[in-house]
């Protein structure tokens, strides 16, 4: 036993880039050191995004994971509307440094945090690279108190898109069956895949008909990007149309509150099961690496 190594006494830094042997990995949400941060990203709008971070985040909730969501659409946010929440502070104010994060953090459904974005402010919409620094040393004073840091991004292409996926262990792209949003998702994962060297994505297919349709839409996503890139998808799963969405978000609430029994919701209860059985890339769970990541490829 004394002679035993001891290699999770390490710096996380150098024990992350040594590529500990599977055994020796921190796997288990509740032993994990650091937040699994996920970003639910797409290349087009309006496919979804903020419902499904929202409802994500209340079901990994319901498994008593520690979350916070982070509404990174800077250019259109609207999560704090979803959810009927009145923020007196956002993202904007921790971006001009006069609040920490800690400070603007909201209580959402069923204890999950949320920190609000700043709703059509521009000048937030291209952060430089001291902002984008100050985001990451805010998140990571924030490590010890989640499990889980899910991140709505805007859509698109944009600079701070791109940082934000950077900034993830784990990459959801929303996709939906409409012909538009497979060839943004295409355009989006292109873009960090080729500029950016990122090669996992996991793939959510929403709005879908039946599960048929969800396989079709990411067949259809893979059999181009198979072709044309070098890159890996995981199909993560599928939602389908909720013709009960409509009238949560009428409401503000939630879609797994107001119809929990409702196909929707027992599809995503399906799939925050399915991101929160994740494994953190070990290559990806330390934040030194993420800087790193940051300051080499994120701008
Ligand atoms: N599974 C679904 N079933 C029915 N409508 C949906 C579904 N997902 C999204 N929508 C519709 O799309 C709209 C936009 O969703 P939202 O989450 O705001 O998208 P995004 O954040 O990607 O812009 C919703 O208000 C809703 O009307
Ligand atoms: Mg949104």
């Amino acid at each position: 036993m004394a002679s035993a190594p001891m290699p999770l006494r390490r710096p996380r830094l150098q024990a992350a880039v040594m590529a500990r042997p599977a055994e020796l990995q921190v796997a288990t949400p509740a032993t994990r050191q650091i937040p699994h941060v996920i970003t639910i990203t797409s290349g087009k709008g309006g496919v979804g995004k903020t419902n499904l971070t929202a409802n994500i985040g209340w079901h990994l909730r319901q498994l008593r994971r520690r979350v916070l969501i982070i509404d990174a659409d800077l250019g259109l946010a609207n999560i704090d509307v979803l959810l009927g929440l009145s923020p007196e502070f956002n993202l904007g104010h921790v971006i001009r440094g006069e609040k920490s994060m800690a400070e603007v953090l909201m209580r959402g459904p069923g204890g999950m945090r949320i920190l609000p974005a700043d709703s059509g402010v521009t000048e937030l919409t291209e952060l430089n690279d001291s902002q984008r620094m100050r985001i990451l040393s805010e998140m990571e004073s924030l490590q010890e108190d989640f499990d889980y840091i899910l991140i709505d991004t805007g859509a698109g292409i944009a600079s701070n898109v791109m940082y934000f996926n950077l900034a993830a262990q784990t990459m959801v792209v929303v996709v939906t069956p409409e012909p538009t949003s497979l060839t943004d998702a295409y355009a989006l994962i292109k873009v960090l895949s080729g500029r950016y060297r990122q090669r996992r994505f996991k793939i959510l297919a929403n709005d879908v008909r039946d599960e048929a349709e969800g396989s079709e839409v990411f067949t259809n996503l893979t059999r181009v990007t198979d072709r044309f890139l070098d890159v890996s998808l995981d199909y993560l799963g599928c939602v389908p149309h909720a013709p009960q969405l409509r009238k949560a978000v009428q409401m503000q609430r939630l879609l797994s509150e107001v119809e929990p029994n409702s196909a929707a919701a027992s599809a995503i209860r399906k799939l925050a099961r399915k991101i929160g059985a994740l494994e953190n890339d070990p290559l990806r769970c330390d934040m030194g690496i993420l800087w790193r990541n940051l300051l080499t490829r994120g701008s």
